[in-house]
């Protein structure tokens, strides 16, 4: 792992998830900016003296030299330093699983999914919420033609933590976060937008044509915007609404779902993550459980209890660990992967996330409403 120090946030989560299933043992890591720190808590965390590496350079170096070298590294720092670091893994032929957005410029997100290719490397994304066992289920059933061709998809990431200027007061996450410099152009677009996204057309497999936005920032003397509207037409004629806030107080982690078509609706809510609500033409709601006999094998493979005992956000970061290893396996064997290593993020999802934001952004900055197509769809 690169990144992911004492305090930091999304480290801990990939800490946990690659572990949940057995897929991955961490052995080594470069943790935090800075270097002795870093060490210090990969003794913490039981990693071996000769493994608790400087910085990724040195994590480079040293794995390259030996034979029991890491499979994978898990970047988990701040977006400005997905694209070096991802780069110099690439290129010491190391696979790849970043975070999102994959990178903070469109620039370094083209280069780099072009690497991947030259490479041959794997780079998985952690877009977190395609990891869920309903939003599979989901997923199936539009494929199946459940809810028949879809009209339109309504898609928000609501948050509240970032409400008032906490990045002044020393909160680490959201210093960098509203630094453009570190985070790239899109505030809440770039941190949740992207998210929202990638759901909605992870879900419905519709291909983005055109958006327009526009983007707010309702913090005083916020660099970067914490609040995004954004309309989109898909390919064949489906309309989409996309929200994002990080300002949208009563709102925890409140990502929602839902996507109406001619004969059906699916709703997904993230805070009732086992739950899938499916409104056919004829009235009859329904509740499709996770867990329950009738589900997509896509969902059950993702499932571990029974009905009744929920899972959410851990296990959901664990499908995509169980889900990444899988597919590295697979391709090792030169066989094809399971289902877990089926329908996984990867480099060319994070470039169309890093593709969106900057569509979006550009919206937002013309002076005049324009409708725009992002360099990648
Ligand atoms: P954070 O600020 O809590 O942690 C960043 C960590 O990276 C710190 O330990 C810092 O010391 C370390 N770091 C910074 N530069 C480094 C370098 N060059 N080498 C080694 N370590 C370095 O940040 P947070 O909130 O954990 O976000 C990290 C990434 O994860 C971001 O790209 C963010 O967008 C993404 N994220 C994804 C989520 C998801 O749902 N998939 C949720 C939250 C964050």
């Amino acid at each position: 792992m690169v990144g992911g120090g004492e305090g930091a946030y999304i480290g801990n989560i990939h800490r946990i998830a690659a572990r949940l299933d057995n897929a991955w043992d961490l052995v080594a890591g470069a943790f935090d900016v800075d270097p002795q720190k870093g060490r210090a808590f990969a003794l913490s965390q039981g990693i071996a003296e000769d493994r608790a590496y400087g910085d990724y350079t040195a994590l480079i170096a040293g794995e390259t030299l030996r034979q029991d070298r890491v499979d994978a590294v898990a970047i988990c720092t701040p977006n400005f330093t997905h694209y070096p670091i991802a780069k110099a893994l690439m290129e010491a032929g190391f696979d790849v699983i970043c975070e999102k957005p994959l990178t903070a410029t469109l620039e370094d997100a083209i280069a780099l999914e072009e690497l991947t290719r030259v490479s041959g490397r794997f780079v998985g994304v952690t877009y977190t919420y395609s990891g869920y066992p309903m939003v599979h289920e989901a997923r199936v059933r539009v494929a199946n033609g459940e809810i028949g061709k879809i009209r339109t998809v309504q898609v928000e990431y609501p948050l509240e933590w970032m409400a008032t200027a906490i990045e002044s007061q020393g909160n680490a996450q959201a210093a960098w976060r509203t630094d453009p410099t570190k985070n790239g152009r899109g505030g809440s677009i770039g941190d949740i937008g992207t998210h929202a996204y990638h759901l909605a057309g992870f879900v419905t497999g519709l291909k983005l044509d055109c958006l327009t936005a526009d983007l707010a920032t309702f913090v005083d003397g916020r660099a970067l915007d914490d609040n995004a509207h954004v309309m989109m037409r898909y390919q064949g004629g489906a309309r989409g609404l996309l929200w994002s806030s990080q300002v949208a107080l009563g709102n925890s982690n409140g990502v929602r779902l839902r996507v109406f078509g001619e004969t059906g609706s699916f709703q997904w809510f993230q805070e009732q993550p086992n739950e899938l609500v499916y409104a056919p033409l004829d009235g009859r709601v329904q509740i499709i459980k996770r867990g329950a006999g009738d589900v997509s094998e896509d969902a059950r493979q993702r499932s571990r209890t029974p009905p009744g005992h929920p899972e959410g956000y851990l296990e959901a970061f664990a499908n995509l660990y169980a889900g990444f290893a899988e597919a590295i396996r697979a391709r090792r064997e030169n066989r094809a992967p399971g289902v877990l290593g089926q329908n996984l993020p990867m480099a060319h999802d994070g470039l169309k996330g890093v593709a969106f934001v900057e569509a979006v952004v550009d919206c937002a900055e013309s002076e005049t409403p324009i409708w725009i197509t992002p360099v990648a769809i």
